[in-house]
């Protein structure tokens, strides 16, 4: 029995507070700033804010090394202006969703900073001590464990140094931790976005970091004490997600999360691994938007939506062409993603279609997982060029430049210097031009929010050439079809159907032997021709 959800019907908008507006000079961008443009957000449309953390924290991670839960960054400002960001938002019918960063805390943490004062701490083991480290290595380099010289054991960090792994397998950590969720949505948040999630389960003696055995059971009792009955929108991040494992945790019968985020359509276009860089292949592409869309159904789960977020290149430049075609590609990419089932997530600044912005020298680079990689590459033999390369290609900074609001200094992002440059071509790409890509993005929400075949319709994949994706909904007797030329090329696309009405984009006049521009893209309602 399908049972509708609010996020059904809407789109989310991811917001990296250091980067979208600063309020006060300081170069950072702050809660204050946000509120100052959720005017802008409502204008386009979107129903919820993914919020990346805000809590207090050293920064090593940007604040996914948190220090405090129930504390808010003072640079991003106070826990004031954060009950006056939800109010302001709910206003506007928008939800803040927070991010949860319960895989790891911070080295800075009141529980780590006990914890490592002695063996017998009674927070020792909130964290994972061995006193020999195996073979894990940490995400951003290098072994997994650190050394800590005062009680001579190792702990586990999946992530930086300064990022200690929680023990999950501590009930008294799992307590602790839903207590603080319960602080969250007593303030009236819109639910959670759950990092790296997946590891919570793991199996360190193992070696097992994803999918570990307790996994659900964790999410299971999670929900149970800190989620249920509250309407809350959950989206957890889970690299090695399948669709097998997606139904463990969104049908809705488990009482888990709502979704996730699965990453299939992203690592499938990095060659070998990530820092070797991204290509594009539309048959791929296809292929697996399609099984995920055939196997997740609102009965048996939930699909998330998107191409970009913070920790990704841009996917105009990744995979479209952010130069001649830069305003085609992005209506492109747009169109064929949010008219698939599942909840679009839009990361801020794909809505102007914003790029990712290289640099010359690693002197450039902030992100602790492109400085961390970069030191162990020059090590291993690659040379200055190729690491400047990588970053450029793949390096998390592309994402993360200040957002892009209008043509006066540093874009209107703030008065003072941006604590990363901001993007050269804000000049010629910001907010203030309110463009096509823009337009296009409130168009696809709008159609969203009023049609239930967005929502709910069937999905079928449509026999078209390889730089085409093109597929049908059907719902309650009605049919739709989207086309998308993901390509620089001039495509073809036939189809005995007839297009009754146009919904978005620029179809052909007749859908028979159709010739696509590059990166044409349209929608609409057919009818056996
Ligand atoms: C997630 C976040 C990423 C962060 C990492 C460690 O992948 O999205 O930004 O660095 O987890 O918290
Ligand atoms: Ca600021």
């Amino acid at each position: 029995m399908l049972e509708k959800k609010w996020w059904h019907d809407v789109v989310m908008y991811q917001i990296y507070p250091r980067s979208f507006q600063d309020s006060n000079g300081d170069g950072i961008g702050d809660i204050p700033g946000i509120i100052s443009r959720l005017d802008y957000l409502s204008s386009l449309g979107v129903g919820g804010i993914w919020l990346s953390p805000v809590y207090a924290s050293p920064m090593d991670d940007n604040g996914y090394d948190i220090s405090d839960y129930e504390a808010i960054a003072p640079e991003f400002g106070t826990m004031a202006d954060m009950e006056q960001l939800i109010a302001e938002a709910k206003k506007r019918n928008i939800r803040i969703v927070m991010d949860l960063v319960v895989n790891h805390t911070s080295d800075e943490h009141a529980w780590f900073i006990e914890a490592r004062q002695s063996k017998t701490n009674q927070y020792r083991d909130f964290y994972i001590w061995r006193d020999e480290p195996n073979a894990l290595k940490s995400t951003f380099s290098g072994s997994a464990w650190q050394f800590d010289a005062l009680t001579k054991q190792y702990y586990l960090h999946l992530f930086s140094k300064r990022q200690p792994d929680l023990n999950w397998e501590n009930e008294n950590v799992r307590q602790a931790i839903y207590k603080m969720m319960n602080f969250w949505v007593d303030k009236g948040i819109g639910g959670f976005r759950m990092d790296v999630i997946d590891l919570i389960g793991k199996l360190p003696d193992a070696e097992i970091t994803g999918n570990g055995p307790k996994l659900h059971a964790y999410l299971q009792e999670m929900n149970a004490a800190a989620l249920a009955g509250h309407d809350l929108l959950t989206v957890g991040e889970t690299w090695e997600a399948t669709p097998e494992l997606a139904k463990l945790y969104s049908s809705p019968a488990r009482q888990e999360l709502s979704m996730i985020f699965q990453f299939e359509h992203i690592t499938a276009m990095w060659h070998e691994t990530k820092w070797a860089g991204n290509y594009f292949s539309v048959p791929k592409f296809k292929a697996i938007m399609g099984k995920w869309q055939q196997e997740l159904s609102a009965e048996n789960g939930w699909n998330s939506l998107f191409l970009n977020n913070h920790d990704l290149p841009r996917v105009l430049s990744a995979w479209g062409n952010d130069k001649e075609k830069r305003v085609e590609s992005a209506q492109a990419f747009a169109l064929c993603l949010h008219l698939l089932r599942g909840t679009p997530y839009i990361y801020q600044g794909e809505e102007i279609g914003m790029t990712n912005c290289p640099v010359t020298t690693l002197a450039e680079v902030d992100d602790i997982e492109s400085r961390n990689w970069a030191n162990d590459a020059l090590k291993t033999g690659h040379t200055q060029e190729e690491v400047i390369a990588g970053i450029n290609a793949v390096g998390r900074d592309n994402a993360r430049t200040p957002m892009q609001w209008d043509a006066t200094d540093n874009a209107g992002f703030t008065s003072g210097t941006p604590w990363l440059p901001v993007n050269a071509n804000y000049k010629r790409i910001n907010a203030a031009q309110k463009g096509s890509i823009f337009e296009t993005y409130q168009k696809l929400i709008a159609l969203r929010k009023e049609n239930d075949w967005i929502k709910y319709g069937d999905f079928e994949p449509v026999t078209s050439e390889a730089t085409v994706f093109a597929y049908l909904r059907t719902y309650q007797e009605k049919k739709y079809l989207i086309v998308a030329n993901l390509s620089d090329e001039t495509s073809h696309f036939s189809s005995s159907y007839k297009n009754r009405q146009t919904l978005i984009g620029a179809a052909p006049e007749s859908l028979n032997a159709a010739v696509l521009a590059p990166w044409q893209a349209f929608a609409c309602e057919v009818e056996v021709g």
